[in-house]
């Protein structure tokens, strides 16, 4: 897990918000580069796919609600180690959870509108940035 690729959505609430541009200052200045970026919203049939391994779980209606209840951003992101010093950017699932000056305790509102998400393997960025860009294997 030490590729330099990693995949975010910034969600609904977060970019309903307008937190999208102070989220991706925090993201260039941890010295993330933006690879591909789109302003985009999931139907409910997307979200469902997207979200299909927590199917079946007591909070996968609400995320696939929410999800889908207005635009996200899609990013792919590039720097070394990606996957685990985003992940370290954004803290903890549950922001309840999240340290001081993560992106999630300063701009998420519940850990389903966690305002944004990071993929958790090489693997899974490969998967999750190929749900929103043909051109993800070239990067
Ligand atoms: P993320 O890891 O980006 O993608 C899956 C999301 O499901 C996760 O963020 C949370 O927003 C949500 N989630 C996971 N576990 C729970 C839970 N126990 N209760 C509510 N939401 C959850």
């Amino acid at each position: 897990m030490n590729g330099s690729i990693t995949f975010t959505m910034i969600k609904p609430s977060a970019v309903e918000s307008n937190f999208t541009g102070p989220i991706l200052k925090m993201i260039n200045e941890s010295g993330f580069r933006i690879k591909a970026i789109k302003l985009t919203q999931l139907s409910k049939e997307r979200a469902e796919a997207f979200y299909g391994v927590h199917a079946g779980k007591p909070f996968f209606d609400g995320l696939v609600e929410f999800m889908s209840s207005g635009p996200i951003v899609a990013v792919i992101l590039e720097k070394e180690n990606a996957i685990l010093d985003f992940r370290t950017l954004i803290g903890s699932t549950n922001p309840a959870d999240a340290a001081p000056g993560t992106i999630r305790k300063i701009f998420a509102k519940s850990f389903t509108e966690n305002a944004i998400h990071g993929s958790d393997s090489d693997e899974n960025a490969l998967i999750e940035g190929s749900f929103f860009f043909s051109e993800m294997e070239q990067f």
